[in-house]
């Protein structure tokens, strides 16, 4: 039976610097009836993910921000309980954007994806099998570019994508290297079959570098920025390849820190330096999914979830995301998979 009110989280106050528990706030409301052609939906899996620190902010960007009081941006799995909509029934199991809530009306339904429960945890579709794989995927496979025997370094190697660029690289005959923070990380990336991981926490991150590359790095997966950037440019050798999937580390500072300049080193040697956003690949989603849902099932693929429970810890689990204290893709399991 479907419960007659709901929790959701609101934008309370736009933080400044690190967020509080206080910007967001926890609210209830009616649960809402779907209208014409329209799918209600019961959340069971909401991701957190660090785009939606930019998401905070106030200023022109590839994505609108959220309004103060308005329900947080956030990609979800959940399961149809009411439908006006021919393509979905009750019990389907979808994944969407419908935001930090227990229960959802999507207006555009079209912008749901069925999920198959058999090929992996459902909660996959928010992580590896979700948008976190794609930017693993297209990230390295399409803006990257390595070939075979190349030297491929991700940083945020244990996170949610970082861990998929590692195992596909390995696909590809690289030598992968992960860089993540302490020594479970770097535990757990070698498990997954990275050649080696750097702890950049131990403080020897230039040398640790050095004996993880030994013939210098062809591709950087970039997904933190700041000095460990720095330490990787550094090593990068002639003509290679930066996908610039993210900066991390740089995400609460109000004006942009300012390390040592070194895209004089990109010159001399030929580097070519690419920012990209997922979806600019989504119309190549429906294959690339297909390929790594395989990977997934057979085991070939691994993949490490960290899910918090209660949707009233999303704040708090978010906050600790932007400081690394999240161990694999972060997720809240706001309900149970059965309801
Ligand atoms: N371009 C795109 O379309 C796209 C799409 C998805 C994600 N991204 C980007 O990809 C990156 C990884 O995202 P994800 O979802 O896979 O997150 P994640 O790696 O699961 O989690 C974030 C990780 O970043 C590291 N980190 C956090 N704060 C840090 C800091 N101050 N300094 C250094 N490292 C820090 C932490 O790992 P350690 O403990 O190892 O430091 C933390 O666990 C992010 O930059 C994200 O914005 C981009």
């Amino acid at each position: 039976m479907t419960a007659k009110t709901y929790r959701r989280i609101v934008l309370a106050a736009r933080p400044v610097g690190e967020p509080k528990e206080s910007d967001f706030k926890v609210d209830t409301q009616p649960v809402p009836e779907p209208g014409p052609k329209e799918v209600l939906v019961r959340i069971i899996y909401l991701s957190l993910d660090p785009y939606m620190r930019g998401r905070l902010r106030d200023v022109a960007s590839y994505a609108p921000a959220v309004k103060i009081g308005e329900v947080m941006v956030g990609g979800t799995v959940g399961e149809v309980v009411k439908s006006n909509h021919p393509g979905f029934r009750p019990g389907d199991i979808v994944e969407g954007s419908l935001g930090w809530q227990e229960y959802a009306v999507a207006t555009d339904p079209a912008a749901l994806r069925k999920i198959d429960p058999s090929i992996a945890p459902i909660s996959t579709a928010n992580g590896i099998l979700g948008m976190p794989g794609m930017t693993a995927y297209f990230g390295l496979f399409d803006v990257a570019q390595p070939k075979p025997g190349d030297t491929v370094v991700v940083s945020a190697a244990s996170g949610a994508v970082g861990q998929v660029v590692g195992q596909l690289a390995k696909m590809m005959g690289c030598r992968a290297v992960g860089i993540a923070g302490g020594k479970a990380k770097c535990d757990f990336v070698k498990e997954l079959g990275f050649d080696a991981c750097v702890d950049y926490k131990a403080g020897n991150l230039d040398a640790d570098l050095k004996a993880a590359c030994p013939n210098g790095i062809d591709v950087y997966f970039e997904n933190v920025g700041g000095e460990v950037s720095d330490a990787v440019y550094k090593q990068l050798n002639f003509f290679a390849r930066i996908a610039a999937c993210g900066s991390i580390s740089q995400s609460n500072n109000e004006i942009p820190a300012m390390g040592p300049r070194l895209n004089g080193l990109f010159t001399g040697r030929r580097v070519r330096l690419q920012g990209f956003i997922v979806w600019d690949y989504r119309d190549r989603y429906a294959p690339a999914m297909q390929r790594m849902g395989a990977w997934v099932k057979s085991g070939k693929l691994k993949f490490r979830e960290d899910i918090v429970d209660g949707l009233e810890n999303a704040p708090k689990a978010f906050i600790g995301l932007l400081k690394g204290a999240n161990f694999g893709k972060l997720q809240v399991r706001v309900g149970p998979e059965k309801g």
